[in-house]
């Protein structure tokens, strides 16, 4: 039976006895909303207040992809010069049709991407592009729907040339992040606007999808019926403004095919070249995408193909739209795996803002990198956060189990042999009654995770409880489909300490900060930005040096609030029951 009951207020973690000691005080907060840009990020279907206030019907994942992919295919690309008469250029483009919607943005140039109502359009469009001459070098005449504009006649046009406005593409410097934050209201006012600065936006969410659609056009050179899709946090709500963009050859389709065709007392298949494994089928299919994204894919630089990793793929950077893009084929489970976190970053405001500042501030200490190796990814910390929200009481996420239990036929899904059925319909789960604020919940996941066995236990969002840790890695995730895999294996004994001992530092801060808070104007980094700095990180890390072993002595301290806190149960100032003299 699932603990998931949105009426209960049963129950009552360790970490509850600190939780009411802050109570009063965190009701009295006022619970910031986020101002988010119409249809950002997933198509706009997540909510801006806390669970239960929001009752907009929510769109399915796969409504959102087919809506998103549809899209793509009735956009352009097109390389403009630095300046150009906007009007001009949409009256000339609306030749081959009505165009929907537009936006520019720069990416060592400027860029347009033009949607148009309908597909035939782009057809339309590209019947009038030529192939350029390049003088004495030689274009591979590729007809790509990523095209270069080019002014006639530029010296006439001259006085009618302005600068366009861009659509913004990266995050905030950390100087002007550091001033947002600091200007906030409050330690929820920081995280939401975290998560406003960060989120990827709607331009850019966009140019993920096109970007998959433009190289879905050179994969469809072998492979017909093939989807190129997104997956990973492009998609899944997670993903901050410069995230790499992943996504996967799929092939599914044209098995699809195969299958409706026959009928009768005949079978008809295709000859087919036979290899030994499925993994050497991926290998080969990478192979000729990737020699084909490096000789033909207009935009397409850096090409390495990676066929010998565990998950084989194709890597390059796509010059046009800034993207870091990693291809594999055959990732169904890991979609499935961006819908699971889609649902759950769109059942609750908090769960957003909350996993954006973790992942900062483990980005901003060094405790995730870009590089693969020994440490924690984002994805693990990701999964802890569900964890974590799973854990308080009531819960404020729901258990994997317990969304098995409301799905329908419709959403039954066995991929590979793994039950990956959840419920699709997000509009079929209670919301949480849960009313905890940002900075208590941010305060309370550094000291669970402070605290947590991890020399013991699982994390398993399957079941939404510790479990027995089944393999000696340090830090143990259970893969929620492939439930033998850990999906943390690669976290080293040093960086599940540095997490650690960076989690009760955090902690702490955030404790000390409820007591003795800066004013806005002393300029001082106070909450959320005394976290993330980069030069409070390394003093945080300097201070370690000078006192050792901080971590424990920090840990025995947030004991000891505990049990005064417990003592003091009765208090009615939250601030006062948490402060130490220690
Ligand atoms: P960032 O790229 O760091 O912003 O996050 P991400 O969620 O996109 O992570 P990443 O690019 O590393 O991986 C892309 C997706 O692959 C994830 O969202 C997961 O769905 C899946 N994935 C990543 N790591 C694992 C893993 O260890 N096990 C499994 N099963 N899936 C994984
Ligand atoms: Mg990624």
């Amino acid at each position: 039976m699932s603990n998931w009951d949105p009426w209960s207020s049963s129950g009552g973690s360790a970490s509850e006895v600190t939780a009411f000691c802050f109570i009063l005080l965190a009701s009295l907060n006022k619970i910031s909303l986020v101002n988010r840009p119409a249809g950002a990020g997933t198509a706009g279907v997540l909510s801006l207040c806390v669970g239960s206030e929001d009752r907009t019907p929510k769109k399915r994942f796969s409504e959102v992809q087919n809506e998103r992919r549809e899209q793509a295919q009735r956009t352009v690309l097109i390389h403009c010069p630095d300046k150009i008469n906007e009007k001009k250029f949409l009256k000339f483009l609306s030749q081959h049709g009505p165009i929907n919607s537009h936006f520019f943005y720069e990416s060592f140039g400027l860029y347009a991407a033009v949607e148009f109502c309908q597909k035939e359009s782009v057809t339309s469009l590209q019947n009038i592009t030529r192939t350029p001459s390049l003088g004495p070098e030689a274009a591979i005449p590729f007809k790509s729907r990523y095209l270069n504009l080019k002014l006639r006649n530029s010296l006439n046009q001259t006085s009618e040339l302005s600068s366009i406005q861009c659509s913004n593409q990266s995050s905030p410097s950390s100087k002007k992040l550091y001033q947002l934050l600091c200007c906030a209201e409050s330690v929820d006012d920081q995280l939401n606007t975290l998560l406003r600065e960060f989120q990827l936006t709607e331009e850019n969410t966009r140019l993920r999808y096109l970007t998959c659609s433009l190289i879905e056009d050179v994969a469809a050179a072998y492979f017909p019926d093939c989807a190129v899709r997104p997956f990973g946090s492009s998609v899944n709500s997670f993903g901050k403004l410069g995230c790499d963009l992943d996504m996967f050859l799929d092939l599914d389709e044209i098995g699809k095919f195969t299958a409706q065709k026959t009928s009768g007392n005949f079978l008809m298949e295709f000859q087919v070249k036979n290899v030994p494994s499925e993994r050497v089928a991926t290998q080969k299919i990478l192979s000729v995408i990737g020699e084909c994204l490096d000789q033909f894919g207009p935009g397409c630089v850096g090409v390495q193909r990676i066929l010998n990793a565990r998950c084989p793929l194709v890597r390059f950077s796509h010059q046009a739209s800034g993207f870091q893009c990693d291809l594999t084929t055959n990732n169904r489970i890991a979609l499935k795996s961006s819908e699971l976190l889609y649902m759950y970053g769109a059942l609750d405001s908090r769960v957003r803002a909350l996993v954006f500042s973790v992942r900062c501030w483990a980005r901003a200490h060094s405790l995730t990198s870009s590089i693969p190796g020994a440490w924690i990814t984002n994805f693990s910390l990701t999964m802890m956060v569900i964890f974590f929200l799973q854990r308080r009481s009531p819960p404020i996420l729901p258990t994997l189990d317990y969304l098995k239990t409301l799905a329908d036929a419709e959403d039954k899904c066995i991929i590979e042999g793994h039950n990956c059925t959840f419920v699709g319909d997000l509009n079929r789960i209670k919301p949480s009654r849960n009313t905890e604020t940002l900075e208590l919940l941010l305060k309370e996941f550094f000291e669970y995770f402070g605290n947590f066995a991890f020399n013991k236990n699982s994390i398993n969002i399957r079941q939404g409880r510790e479990q027995n840790k089944p393999e000696s890695s340090p830090l143990h995730i259970q893969n929620p489909f492939e439930t033998s895999l850990n999906v943390s294996k690669n976290v080293s004994q040093s960086q599940l300490q540095k997490f650690v001992d960076l989690a009760r530092e955090s902690a702490w801060i955030l404790h000390q900060e409820g007591k003795d808070r800066p004013s806005p104007s002393s300029n001082q980094p106070w909450g959320l930005a005394a976290l993330l700095l980069p030069s409070v990180a390394n003093n945080m890390s300097l201070s370690k040096k000078k006192k050792k072993p901080a971590s424990e002595r920090i840990k025995n301290l947030l004991d000891s609030i505990k049990s005064s806190g417990a003592e003091n149960s009765t208090a009615t100032n939250g601030r006062r029951a948490i402060s130490t003299q220690a």
